[in-house]
């Protein structure tokens, strides 16, 4: 079976995206398996900080490397937004297939230090673990945000000079530029009150991901990819991104089924029986941006 960097250069070359899904509990992870499994595509699972310490690092990875193994699968595994070396580390232990750095909220000379550094640790102990690293300041949180809670300023962008500076320093393997991209998915309160989901993430600095690209030449990774409308999606990946993370949109998915099977059911208390409804709409959405990022029209 491919690794990821091959899996990953093969989406370079072939102008495709690989989906990362972040997932919390095995409901997500269900739904995403079962998304990439029905369209045989190569799928990513992400656990952020907060959902590796939910679900549990050691075991999320097991799980992963069940799948992987019993349907002989390219499924892998992610250690997202990751801050502390001491997480890194349980990722690395634990079999993860890559772990992203994430040192936005350091100046750029002490993102490239630690990043650099954490490079060095994760190749000592296996070479090919992939460790990813973030330019520029991508804004929000996987959740439903306001407009007047995220704004992008020019200078929250990554440039060019910058990515190349970083990249050759740290020798990751793959970036994460803000390119225009926020975290959330943006809401607006219209007239009459009615809060209107996805009224509008910003949008994507295209020709800033094109120059980007041509200056680093290593893969680039989208963040923040709900709310962004399929065109600049598509935009982006010609433009030079080979991963794109979705998190917000499953979440939301997750929670308006629950709420319909607890409607639906209002006397059930076994789980497996409101569960598969979560499971059907969370995998909808990972289904629908497969084909997206893959390009698969029918
Ligand atoms: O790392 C996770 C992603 O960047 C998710 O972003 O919640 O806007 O989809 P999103
Ligand atoms: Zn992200």
């Amino acid at each position: 079976m491919k690794n990821l960097i091959e899996i990953i250069k093969e989406a370079e070359v072939n102008k495709i995206a690989i989906g990362h899904l972040n997932i919390s509990d095995i409901a997500g992870l269900k739904a995403v398996f079962e998304a990439a499994y029905k369209l045989r595509l190569p799928v990513i699972i992400g656990v952020s900080e907060g959902e590796g310490d939910f679900i549990g690092r050691r075991q999320i990875a097991a799980l992963v490397k069940s799948l992987k193994e019993e349907y002989n699968y390219p499924i892998f595994l992610n250690a997202d937004h990751t801050k502390s070396l001491e997480k890194i580390k349980e990722a690395v232990e634990a079999g993860f297939d890559s772990v992203m750095f994430d040192g936005s909220n350091l100046s750029l000379e002490e993102n490239i230090k630690k990043t650099k550094s954490i490079v060095g640790y994760v190749k000592s102990v296996n070479s090919e673990i992939l460790v990813e690293g973030e330019i520029g300041y991508i804004k929000g949180s996987s959740t439903i945000l306001k407009a007047s809670e995220v704004f992008i300023k020019q200078e929250d962008l990554a440039s060019s000079q910058e990515a190349k500076q970083f990249v050759k320093e740290t020798n990751i393997d793959l970036l994460a530029p803000a390119v225009g991209n926020i975290h959330g998915i943006i809401t607006r309160t219209s007239v009459d009150n009615q809060t209107q989901i996805n009224a509008g993430n910003p949008n994507l600095d295209i020709r800033r991901i094109k120059e980007i690209k041509e200056a680093v030449g290593i893969p680039l990774v989208l963040h923040g990819g709900s709310g962004i409308k399929d065109e600049e999606i598509l935009a982006a990946i010609d433009a030079g991104i080979s991963i794109v993370h979705i998190n917000t949109e499953l979440r939301l998915a997750w929670r308006k089924a629950l709420e319909e099977a607890f409607k639906e059911k209002p006397e059930e208390i076994v789980p497996y029986k409101l569960l598969p409804k979560a499971v059907e709409e969370i995998k909808k959405v990972v289904e629908k941006k497969l084909r997206l990022f893959n390009k698969i029209n029918e």
